[in-house]
């Protein structure tokens, strides 16, 4: 039998890990964030003092690094040349670094491979920016999340509030720094941000988590 997956695509801070978690553990799907293997190699180039402009310097460096991905209890855990450096992946810094280095081919392909590995042999739900168009563009069912900046920013506002971690940011701020993502991550020539065409749209302007959620579990199970 055939693994099954969905791919889950979609702007920055629109929910799709959030909602991601919720459905695997639902439907009993593994759960791959593509974002943090990005955001690992941005570890390595930042720890290296690397230009993340300089794509010559990128690919090179990023040429002597293992990226794993491992699971403790359920969560997904990213190991750089033997090191767990999960917890430094969700910074400003890193989220910045991210977008520009997943620009370059090099950066791209040195993941996919593992992207792709992981989805061979397990029932999975991926999320990132490409998985319906280029990861896996014969998943099951692609989902492609959209959602009102200002709303996005408002949520991860109160998200970054609630965990102690928001420091002097405003939702203005929050929301410039989602809209100069999603412009770089949609506007790049490899893999961009897009919906696949025969992906489903959801806005979730307007819906809870649980409704999202519901609603793929929906789609999921009518395929
Ligand atoms: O989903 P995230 O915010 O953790 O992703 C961080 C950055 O990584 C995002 O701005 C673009 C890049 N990314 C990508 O190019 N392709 C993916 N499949 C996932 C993330």
């Amino acid at each position: 039998m055939c693994a099954k997956s969905i791919a889950l695509d979609g702007p920055a801070g629109v929910g799709k890990s959030t909602i991601a978690k919720a459905v695997a553990k639902e439907l009993d799907l593994i759960y791959i964030d593509t974002g943090a293997m990005f955001r690992g190699l941005s570890v390595y180039i930042t720890d290296n003092k690397c230009d993340p402009d300089d794509r010559g310097s990128v690919a090179e460096l990023i040429k002597n690094v293992e990226v794993k991905i491992s699971y403790v209890e359920g969560l997904q855990h990213v190991i750089l040349n033997g090191e767990d450096i999960t917890d430094r992946l969700r910074t400003e810094e890193i989220s910045q670094v991210a977008s520009v280095i997943s620009q370059y081919p090099e950066v791209r392909k040195k993941l996919l491979d593992l992207q792709r590995k992981m989805a061979e042999s397990e029932d999975v739900i991926m999320d990132g920016r490409d998985i319906g168009t280029v990861v896996l563009p014969n998943a099951d069912l692609k989902i492609f999340l959209t959602a009102d900046p200002k709303i996005r920013a408002e949520r991860r506002f109160k998200q970054l509030e609630e965990q102690g971690k928001r420091g002097n940011l405003t939702v203005e701020d929050i929301q410039n720094e989602m809209i100069l993502r999603d412009k770089r991550d949609a506007e790049r020539k490899e893999a961009p941000l897009v919906k696949a065409e025969d992906a489903v749209l959801v806005d979730t302007s307007y819906m809870d988590i649980e409704a999202v959620q519901n609603e793929i579990i929906k789609l999921f199970r009518s395929i």
